[in-house]
């Protein structure tokens, strides 16, 4: 049997995840195996980590004592939720709780937990600045996760709070590729005005997780953020334009613009993105270029991941 340490891995289907099994996989030599843990062992995503040598794990966020069955026997375990999957911040919490004791009752000797800032900390519910949303959030998919940060540490979870960044990916998966305006040319369209966006491949998230868990014991009971750039508006439209070949405008909407968009989840991501103008020092600060460039050597720039992933791109033709 093999003496590699065991990294157990939520969300190994997905973006984060994925990202941190083909880190995993990609250090042979390092002493570390990833588990990969999902609902669905038949799914394509599990068997294709299943074909490629990575043991596949049934678990569900919802299921404590499955996730202790799955973290069992592991050193370390990656946790992430997936708030857009229900949009409860409730049940995103009690997820978190889940992973938090099941980790601690395995005896987990680390864990690196994905979280985001708790706004509600920087902007109370009463301070309607930013407009509090049902519940009482400010931002329920980030106010969720800086909430349970709170659950791994009375679990007596040894835990790594790892502070994400917002994906360039979600320019493919989430729906915020360019669109045409009125005058046929490519826009995107994000309401930070002249703000720094700390952003990143999203599998870099993963990688940066990998090297938390490399460098080990020193990482546990702290936090850190990784971004793989702080760009602005403009610098995320420029960099397309030269990856598309045509010109794309940056067209910084209000929060209000952006709330009336009215897709599901709207009102939290305009809160968000005020969030990041109106705190810009600080929420760059807690995502530090060269720290994540420690963390994973091989991070990913703007225009490297735009040379690799621009294809994927959904770009509307140009009519006419
Ligand atoms: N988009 C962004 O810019 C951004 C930035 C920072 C943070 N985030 C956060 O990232 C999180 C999502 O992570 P992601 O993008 O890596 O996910 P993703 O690619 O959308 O995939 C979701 C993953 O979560 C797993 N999962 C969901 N519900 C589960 C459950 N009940 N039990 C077990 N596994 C479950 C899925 O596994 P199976 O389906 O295989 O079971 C899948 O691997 C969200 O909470 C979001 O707020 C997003």
């Amino acid at each position: 049997m093999s003496d590699d340490k065991i990294i157990a891995v939520t969300g190994a289907t997905g973006a984060q995840g994925g990202g941190l099994v083909r880190a995993i996989l990609a250090d042979p030599s390092a002493g570390f195996t990833p588990r990969a843990i999902t609902r669905n062992p038949a799914s394509q995503a599990a068997r294709e980590l299943a074909a490629q040598g990575v043991e596949v794990v049934q678990a569900d966020l919802d299921d404590e004592a499955s996730l202790r069955r799955a973290f069992a026997d592991a050193h370390g375990a990656f946790c992430v939720t997936n708030f857009w999957e229900h949009f409860s911040p409730e049940r995103e919490v009690a997820q978190a709780g889940n992973l938090a004791r099941a980790a601690r009752s395995a005896g987990v000797s680390h864990v690196v937990w994905s979280t985001l800032e708790d706004v509600r900390r920087h902007v109370p519910p009463g301070d309607e600045r930013i407009p509090t949303l049902a519940g009482g959030y400010k931002v329920p998919h980030m106010d969720a996760k800086g909430e349970a940060n709170e659950l791994f540490r009375r679990a007596g979870a040894p835990t790594t709070y790892l502070h994400t960044s917002f994906y360039w990916d979600n320019m493919i998966t989430f729906g915020m590729g360019p669109a045409r305006d009125e005058d046929g040319r490519l826009a995107i369209a994000l309401p930070i005005a002249g703000a720094k966006l700390p952003s990143i491949a999203a599998s870099d998230i993963g990688a940066c997780a990998y090297g938390i868990f490399r460098e080990g014991e020193d990482w546990i009971g702290r936090s850190v953020g990784v971004a793989g750039g702080h760009l602005t508006g403009a610098e995320l439209a420029a960099g397309l334009a030269d990856a598309l070949g045509e010109t794309v405008v940056y067209n910084a909407v209000s929060p209000e613009e952006y709330r009336a968009m009215g897709f599901a989840g709207a009102d939290g991501l305009a809160n968000m993105f005020q969030f990041k103008v109106e705190f810009e020092e600080v929420y760059c600060a807690a995502r530090d270029l060269m720290v994540s460039r420690r963390l994973h050597p091989g991070l990913t720039s703007y225009e490297r991941w735009l040379e690799q992933s621009a294809g994927r791109i959904p770009v509307p033709v140009a009519v006419g």
